[in-house]
């Protein structure tokens, strides 16, 4: 039986919110917010992530932040805590294990990905992308993920930095990190966007980012964006709840909530702002997919003048993204295990942190070695994936939005409206923005999540009831 363990609380508001914005910008936003992008058309595909991100993934960020701070502790622990204050089912604890497996199985192979970012910081550092011409870039790639030990080499890098910084604890580690990385992470990013404004490429990829042309919407569109919207957030997988339960009682939550969302969105789009005058200056792919940073983008800085500073800007960039978000991943299980157990936080982060090296082990060799190797091959269901592919799709298509939804019908339904106004602060329980939230929390996002696991499910089914599906 876990024991409730005294809690550090964030030193400011500030180091909060930088710890949760920490958590939502990452490679999320740098890495894949930009492919995905690419291959879902541009313009259309930000309008529906802006819209879904804002109606969806917000509401729940708000459910559960607030959640954490009802609890105070891991967010297994506090779901034990307050099913037992409001006489809820034990049942609802399962939204909590949910989350914190499914942040544990992520960041198993966030931190390969993130090794990426720290390896081709080092190439970039030692200016390794000069003369690089598309077929050495793809080579350069190719060879990297075809070695499991260089692999497993970035990947322990990156876990032992997550892991020494969660060791330190709220006040010294976390909030230390993030209070310098985030300020840092965003003038990078600023410098980025102002020097991709001199490119030629510049008025192109606003028309590609910002025209909007629903021809190119289907089902998948609204799928792709409302699963994009949760794991840019960081919703869902209790990392958020965790943060949640560091927070002071007198800071207002839905108003945080709504600046993490705004901070992530902006980011993202800057994000794309820096990477595609890159690559149409230089005539390169927009949609060339997850690859797009790692052997598109390099091949640019090779090219442009200020390559070698501009290059080494954007992978350190990249790494410092990776990291805040990684730290938010770990934390979770950190403070479970720490409370199951009554373990020292240094211990207790080093073995969740060892255990999901090992786990993350398997992602490094389904690059290489084990790139055929489908383990559900003969199941019937996710026939061709790698164990990496697996990973991914269980974690981010079934946990996070299960959890998801689990979230919201907690607060929206099995918790009473006096509790929840409680909770968050509202001194009127009729003001509009609240009803607005309750409504969204009790219909809209389970509805929605609904649908995104029909069309993961039943991509068909979903796909024809689409009007303009197809086009
Ligand atoms: N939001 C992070 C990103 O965009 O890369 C990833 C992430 C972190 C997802 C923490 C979920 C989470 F709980």
């Amino acid at each position: 039986m876990a024991v409730s363990v005294a809690r550090e609380h964030w030193s400011s508001r500030f180091a909060f919110l930088m710890a949760a914005i920490g958590s939502a910008v990452g490679l999320g936003n740098i890495w894949r917010f930009p492919f995905i992008t690419g291959e879902n058309g541009g313009g259309a595909f930000i309008l529906i992530y802006v819209f879904t991100t804002t109606v969806i993934a917000l509401p729940i960020l708000i459910a559960e932040i607030m959640l954490g701070r009802m609890g105070g502790q891991s967010p297994i622990q506090s779901m034990m805590l307050i099913v037992r204050k409001h006489k809820k089912s034990v049942l609802w604890v399962v939204l909590a294990w949910g989350g914190t497996l499914g942040a544990f199985v992520i960041l198993s192979y966030y931190s390969v990905i993130g090794g990426w970012a720290l390896k081709y910081t080092l190439l970039a550092v030692t200016d390794s992308f000069a003369n690089l011409d598309p077929a050495a870039s793809g080579t350069l790639f190719g060879n990297f993920t075809a070695d499991p030990v260089s692999l497993i080499g970035w990947h322990t890098a990156f876990m032992a930095i997550n892991v020494g910084i969660v060791v330190w604890g709220l006040h010294k580690g976390i909030e230390r990190a993030v209070v310098f990385l985030m300020p840092l992470l965003f003038l990078l990013l600023i410098g980025m966007v102002v020097y991709a404004v001199s490119t030629p490429g510049f008025d192109q990829a606003v028309d590609f980012l910002f025209t909007v042309d629903f021809s190119k919407v289907t089902s998948n569109t609204f799928l792709v964006a409302i699963g994009q919207g949760f794991f840019s957030v960081s919703v869902a997988l209790g990392s958020m709840m965790t943060y949640g339960a560091y927070l002071d009682e007198d800071i207002n939550i839905p108003k945080s909530a709504v600046i993490i969302v705004i901070a992530d969105t902006s980011v993202a789009l800057l994000a794309g702002l820096a990477i595609f005058p890159l690559v149409f200056s230089f005539a390169l792919e927009p949609s060339a997919g997850p690859g797009l940073i790692f052997v598109t983008v390099p091949i640019a800085f090779a090219q442009m003048e200020a390559g070698y500073l501009v290059g080494t800007m954007f992978f350190i960039l990249l790494s410092v993204a990776a990291v805040t978000s990684a730290i938010s991943l770990l934390e979770p299980a950190v403070a479970y295990i720490e409370e199951a157990f009554v373990l020292s936080r240094r211990t207790t982060a080093i073995l969740v942190g060892t255990a999901c090296w090992m786990v993350g082990i398997a992602t490094a060799f389904s690059f290489n070695d084990w790139s055929s190797f489908y383990p559900l091959a003969s199941s019937g269901v996710l026939v061709d994936k790698t164990i990496f592919d697996v990973l991914d799709f269980v974690a981010t298509s079934w946990v996070q939005p299960g959890v998801g939804i689990l979230m919201a019908v907690f607060v929206g339904w099995a918790l009473s409206q006096e509790t929840v106004a409680e909770a968050l602060n509202v001194d009127d329980p009729t003001a509009l923005w609240f009803r607005f939230w309750t409504f969204l929390i009790r219909v809209v996002c389970p509805l929605a999540v609904l649908f995104v696991f029909a069309g993961a499910v039943w991509p068909e089914l979903v796909a024809s009831l689409m009007p303009s599906s197809g086009g």
